[in-house]
């Protein structure tokens, strides 16, 4: 029989938010919205937001940092960046973050897919890792989504925040804790206008027609968002549980993109886990895109909420539509 391709085992862990706090009554100042409704419609009570000049590669390289050093790496064979909001629309963010963190001629570089974009990231460096490409790998997640967001649309003022997430994956063996199991991934790009950035890329420059107002905002149709959100997470999760061959009550935790508290609740109840099995820190950090799931990790393993040996389920959603999920058991870090 041949042998099991290697596995990419999660090797080290770091995640770093910017200082700035901006709490529900700091919006309810500025905007027509209260602390009651968003923390009954979205569980998210404060968020991190990066000061002006601080661009999304500023937060990569402290989250990028502190997971080489969890990893006790000093220097990996490959950095993989994925981020909604990066410094600029080219080049891609990953070379300029590899080069601060002392890896220069380091292969880097960028995968985007919105929410989705972690999940998106490890899998193609499962796969560098499965194919002998790299033993080494370093992904980070980072988002500045205070960039992009329109300061005067409450749908998504009061939801996104800023941060960065990293961890270090390294060649190994599929059967040991920390290795990530078979990765689900789909997308469906008919709703493409669910979740966007209308203006600046080549579609609207190559129209001749300047950006109309706002276009170049992040914008979200909520509401449908939401319905596509539970369905592809929960049937998502359900497909890579049974990849990793573990009955629904093997989950001891479930790491979901922090989108809204309430979608967490309903893809939990219709896995049937248990009330305490979803890991959560929404309530500080608020919806930070890509990084969502790696600081959610970091964070959750600081508090003793995710144990070594904690069967876990990785699932996220996002703009695309994207969409992913994954299974392993949390390694000692
Ligand atoms: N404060 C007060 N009222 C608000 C508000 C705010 N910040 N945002 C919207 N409202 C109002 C709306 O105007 C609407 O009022 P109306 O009934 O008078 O028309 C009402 O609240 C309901 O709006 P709706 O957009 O239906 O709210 P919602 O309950 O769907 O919550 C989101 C909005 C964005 C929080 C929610 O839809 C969501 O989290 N969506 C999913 C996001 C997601 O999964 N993203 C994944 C990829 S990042």
């Amino acid at each position: 029989m041949a042998a099991p391709h290697p596995a990419a085992v999660v090797a080290g862990i770091g995640a770093w938010l910017p200082p700035d706090v901006v709490t529900n009554h700091d919006l309810s100042a500025r905007m027509d919205t209260t602390d009651a409704w968003i923390r009954q419609r979205t569980g998210i009570r404060r968020r991190h937001i990066a000061s002006p000049g601080t661009a999304a590669s500023d937060l990569a390289v402290e989250a990028g940092r502190r997971a080489l050093e969890s990893a006790g790496l000093r220097t990996v064979d490959m950095v993989v960046l994925t981020t909604t909001t990066p410094d600029k629309p080219c080049p891609a963010t990953a070379p300029a973050v590899a080069a601060r963190l002392g890896m220069e001629g380091v292969p880097a570089f960028d995968v985007a897919a919105v929410c989705s974009g972690f999940l998106y990231a490890l899998a193609t460096s499962a796969g560098l890792i499965a194919a002998g490409t790299a033993d080494h790998v370093l992904v980070i997640a980072t988002e500045v989504y205070s960039a992009i967001i329109d300061p005067a649309d409450r749908g998504t003022a009061v939801v996104f925040g800023d941060g960065a997430g990293a961890v270090v994956l390294r060649r190994g063996d599929p059967d040991e804790w920390g290795a990530l199991g078979a990765f689900v991934l789909g997308s469906d790009g008919v709703h493409e206008d669910l979740i966007q950035v209308p203006a600046g890329g080549s579609r609207q420059r190559k129209s001749g027609l300047p950006p109309g107002p706002g276009d170049e905002f992040f914008r979200m149709r909520g509401k449908e968002v939401f319905r596509h959100a539970v369905q592809r997470m929960t049937t998502a999760c359900r497909q890579a549980t049974l990849a990793a061959g573990w009955e629904p009550d093997r989950v001891d935790r479930l790491a979901a993109h922090q989108a809204n508290a309430r979608i967490l609740t309903a893809v939990s109840e219709r896995l049937g886990l248990a009330g305490d099995q979803p890991l959560s820190n929404i309530e500080q950090v608020g919806n930070i895109g890509a990084a969502s799931l790696p600081v959610l990790l970091a964070h959750s393993a600081e508090r003793g909420e995710l144990k070594p040996g904690h069967h876990l389920l990785l699932t996220a959603f996002g703009g695309g539509l994207t969409w992913g999920a994954t299974t392993l058991v949390w390694p000692q870090l």
